[in-house]
């Protein structure tokens, strides 16, 4: 059996990867350590807790990586042959009020389990970084080489996990491979990104609270698509490389909503231009070339996948109308109800 450690695994990719790795591995066995904050979810899990064939090998364990203590005896209980971070605290908005919680965990934490895998001889480490460090680009694509100009705390609190994660292999020779994707889509992600907000508000007819002039542009990856070329960097990357991952279907956020509300017959009234975020990032775009001359590709088209997507929230509604009616409320007035209020009401 291979043990892997999986972090984060209660949260919109690590939920998936877990689900895809249990499936195509037989013989892999899954740790999967989550602090479950507000965005991890043991019902992303159910399929996997509730099949004999994938819950006998998934142990969920519930816990902080930043946490020295548990972290450094569950290496030494389960000896892992790989882990992947997938942890985070990952929204940009929230980071802009709210930073410290991105370094204890983003930065801090990441320490943490890079350290326990030097001491404990790990095989191999895969850091799930993002392509939100190389920041913003106004034409052309980064490469693996470009630098990084993270702008938000968030990117920054990833930028320095990204290099700390590489400075393990630089300095100690730990096996650290690094991956920079662009932005994700699909089911069960929490209703605080673009697309399952404005999904989920379409649904509810409230309004779609697009920043600035609608123009910035996302490049936008399937989640398991990712999750494929996760598992094929860890079996086929080399040591101390650095992978960016994207899905080459780059669109504007005005693009991406006109989409959501034709599919789901909603008028586009409900959109409302409202206050820009701070320091908000024109455009993400990365070169995938030399993923796919490792040999991976991806298979979701997006035009398919982001319809199936939108149709799973609009099928799920037992998935997001429980989170949507806790303390998501608060979160959501203070982040939306002056904006919209203020709003200068639909796009041109
Ligand atoms: P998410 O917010 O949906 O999930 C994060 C998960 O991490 C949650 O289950 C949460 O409970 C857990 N977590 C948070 N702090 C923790 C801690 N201290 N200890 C243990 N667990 C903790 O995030 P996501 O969108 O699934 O992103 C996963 C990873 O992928 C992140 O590292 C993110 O930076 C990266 N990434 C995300 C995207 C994207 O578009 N979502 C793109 C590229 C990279
Ligand atoms: P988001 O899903 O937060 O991902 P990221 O900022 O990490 O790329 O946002 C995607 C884009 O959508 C980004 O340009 C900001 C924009 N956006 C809005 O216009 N309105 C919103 O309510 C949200 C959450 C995002």
């Amino acid at each position: 059996m291979t043990t892997v450690l999986v972090t984060g695994g209660a949260g919109f990719i690590g939920s998936h990867f877990v689900r895809c790795a249990l499936h195509k591995h037989p013989g892999w066995r899954i740790v999967n350590l989550d602090k479950l904050t507000y965005a991890g979810n043991r019902s992303n899990l159910k399929d996997i807790e509730g099949d004999p064939a994938t819950s006998s090998r998934h142990r969920f364990v519930h816990g902080d990586i930043a946490d020295e203590n548990l972290v450094d005896s569950l290496f030494a209980e389960e000896k892992f042959d790989y882990a992947l971070n997938f942890a985070a605290e990952t929204h940009v908005d929230r980071s802009i009020g709210d930073p410290g919680a991105f370094i204890l965990t983003d930065v801090y934490g990441t320490y943490v389990l890079l350290e326990a895998a030097k001491k404990h001889n790990l095989s191999r480490f895969v850091q799930i970084s993002t392509d939100e460090v190389y920041g913003s680009i106004e034409e052309g694509s980064f490469t693996e080489e470009s630098a990084l100009n993270p702008r938000n705390p968030y990117s920054a609190s990833k930028a320095g996990a990204d290099r700390l994660a590489y400075s393990y292999f630089a300095t100690y020779g730990l096996d650290v491979i690094v991956t920079r994707a662009s932005n994700n889509y699909g089911p069960f992600q929490y209703p605080e990104k673009l697309i399952p907000l404005f999904v989920t508000n379409a649904l509810e007819d409230k309004p779609l609270p697009l920043y600035g002039d609608g123009m910035n542009v996302r490049d936008w990856l399937h989640v398991e698509d990712h999750c494929a070329a996760l598992d094929f960097v860890l079996l086929n990357g080399g040591a101390g490389e650095v992978y960016n991952i994207g899905g080459g279907n780059e669109r504007t956020n005005a693009e991406i909503t006109r989409l959501i509300l034709e599919t789901l017959g909603k008028p586009d009234s409900l959109i409302r231009h409202v206050e820009d975020r701070k320091g908000h990032d024109r455009r993400y775009s990365v070169s995938t070339e030399k993923l796919l001359t490792l040999g991976w590709s991806p298979t979701h088209q997006f035009e398919q996948g982001i319809v199936e997507t939108i149709r799973w929230y609009e099928s799920n509604r037992a998935w997001w109308e429980p989170i949507k009616s806790g303390e998501y409320k608060e979160y959501y007035r203070k982040m939306y109800d002056e904006r919209i209020r203020t709003s200068k009401g639909q796009a041109q």
